[in-house]
């Protein structure tokens, strides 16, 4: 497939690197020119692009931006081929994005997404860590393998989202449409606890609305407390206690 990555930060980064490596045509990009893309994100094919080209000609465009810089790439986002499926990494945090009006109690962040890029969108990758991203991938069949679920309206964008989860090594897992994706967002059991597919569904059934916000914020609290007291960002096992010790 032809792949447009937009973002090459943490996450689009580790996109990159692992899609080109799957035999995907990927083009990459960030805010800037191409030639300020990160080494990383092109080791194993990818190629530096503009923003505007990662989405003009892609089959399936990638968006792994901050959701506050979300408006910053909507229009070319809503300029991709009309068949082009378009999967959404974000996650909403108002301390980094700002307040946003009707976001962060318990809404659904990726129907707000949908609206700023005026079209149909898949929801993936958003409730891995970085860390677990880069080091936790394993081949299917893997006791233990981490498992991600997948929101999307359309099912023909979801299975092309499922799959391409699948290639960078993890368990996709259909999380119906895109209204119910509030149970995939910060503050909800689903979200950065690297669960297996069989303990998945029980935790995306048990996520609370309204809860959610106020954990996840509280997440950051804790989380922000700690590199304080340390004076160093706390270690990937630190988050991965924290975020399940919230349920
Ligand atoms: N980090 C995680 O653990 C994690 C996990 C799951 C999901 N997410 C979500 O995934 C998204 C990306 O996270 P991240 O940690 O990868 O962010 P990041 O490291 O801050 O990277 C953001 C990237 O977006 C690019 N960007 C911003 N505005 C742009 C524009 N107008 N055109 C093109 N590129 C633009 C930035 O380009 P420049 O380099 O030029 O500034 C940068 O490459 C966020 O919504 C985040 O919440 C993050």
């Amino acid at each position: 497939m032809q792949i447009g990555i937009i973002g090459a930060g943490s996450i689009g980064t580790i996109l990159a690197r692992r899609l080109a490596r799957a035999g995907h045509d990927v083009s990459v990009a960030n805010s800037r020119a191409p030639e300020t893309v990160n080494a990383a994100a092109l080791s194993t094919g990818a190629t530096a692009v503009w923003a505007a080209d990662a989405a003009a000609a892609a089959g399936v465009v990638i968006v792994s931006v901050n959701l506050g810089q979300i408006p910053s790439v909507a229009d070319l986002v809503a300029a991709a081929p009309a068949d082009a499926v378009i999967i959404d990494t974000s996650n909403y945090f108002p301390h980094r994005d700002g307040v946003i009006e009707g976001l962060g109690q318990g809404q659904t962040e990726s129907l707000w997404v949908q609206r700023q890029y005026r079209r149909p969108l898949v929801k993936a990758w958003n409730t891995i860590t970085t860390a677990s991203f880069a080091d936790r991938s394993t081949e299917p069949g893997t006791p233990g393998r981490i498992a991600l679920p997948v929101a999307a309206d359309d099912d023909r964008q979801r299975a092309v989202g499922m799959e391409l989860v699948e290639q960078t090594g993890f368990t996709a897992f259909d999380a119906g449409v895109i209204a119910d994706s509030w149970r995939q967002q910060p503050g909800t059991p689903a979200y950065t606890t690297d669960l297996t597919v069989e303990e998945l569904p029980a935790a995306l059934a048990k996520a609370d609305a309204h809860a959610a916000a106020r954990r996840r914020d509280l997440m950051i609290q804790i989380y922000d407390e700690r590199t304080q007291t340390e004076g160093s960002l706390p270690g990937p096992d630190f988050q991965l206690a924290l975020t399940r010790a919230l349920f």
